[in-house]
């Protein structure tokens, strides 16, 4: 009996595992993580390739995609192919353009802001989302205009699978996997949703290093003070 649990347990954790091997690791998690810049800017090519036709993301500035790495000719080239509703080409200071309204299956697809900042570990969620259109099971009913998910919590979503294999071509030569796209666009997403996330951890880390050595001259200093003499 004791081995069948511990051998279940041991398949359990390999499971667990090859799952967890799925996803990648992305620079951006963790306490000193930091945006890379290249893959943010594939994601901006996934978000306006693909994702822009659905999604709105309101809380962002074509000037702010300096935070990625683009320089202002880049920025400026970028709004102007952008036509507003005015009929006038955007500026870097317009918002990014939303879509139509829209609602598909009854749902309304969310301003993609701040999501990763409005889901659980969020940035592998928004990876998970993406690659985890699947067949719907067996004995699962499915609600009409959904699609199962099986990251997506109770496996039925109104958004179609949008990524696959070259729905973009990447201006740096990266192939165009759905793996890499889903990967690119979390990343870009996880900027959005916090641009100053680089920042900050470089300030943390020079924080912590300035105050081991304020420490440091403490101690030197108590045990120079307190020297027994003689
Ligand atoms: C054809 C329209 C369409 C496209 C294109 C589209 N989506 Fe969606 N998306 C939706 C709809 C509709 C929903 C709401 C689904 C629901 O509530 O059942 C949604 C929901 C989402 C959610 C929320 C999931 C959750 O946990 O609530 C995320 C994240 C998302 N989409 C990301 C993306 C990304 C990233 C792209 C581009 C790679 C994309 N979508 C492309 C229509 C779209």
């Amino acid at each position: 009996m004791r081995v069948l649990l511990m051998s279940g347990l041991a398949l359990g954790l390999l499971a667990g595992g090859a799952a967890q091997a799925q996803t990648p690791s992305f620079p951006s998690s963790g306490a000193f993580g930091h945006i890379d810049d290249e893959a943010a800017q594939r994601g901006l090519a996934v978000y306006q390739g693909v994702c822009a036709s659905c999604h709105s993301l309101n809380q962002l500035h074509y000037r702010d995609l300096a935070g990625i790495g683009l320089d202002t000719a880049q920025i400026a080239g970028l709004a102007n192919a952008v036509k507003l509703a005015t009929g006038q080409p955007a500026t870097p200071d317009d918002v990014f353009k939303a879509p139509a309204a829209m609602s598909m299956g009854g749902a309304v697809p969310p301003d993609l802001s701040s999501i990763v900042a409005q889901r659980r570990d969020g940035t592998r969620y928004i990876y998970r989302f993406l690659t985890g259109f699947a067949p719907a099971p067996a004995g699962v009913t499915m609600l009409p205009g959904h699609y199962y998910n099986h990251a997506y919590p109770g496996g039925q979503v109104a958004m179609p699978p949008v990524l696959r294999d070259n729905a973009v071509t990447y201006a740096d030569g990266t192939k165009a996997t759905q793996a890499q796209e889903a990967a690119d666009v979390a990343e870009f997403l996880t900027w959005a949703s916090d641009p100053n996330l680089t920042a900050r951890h470089v300030l943390g880390i020079r924080a912590g290093i300035f105050f081991a050595f304020l420490t440091l001259v403490a101690l030197a200093t108590k045990r120079r003070i307190w020297k027994q003499e003689g």
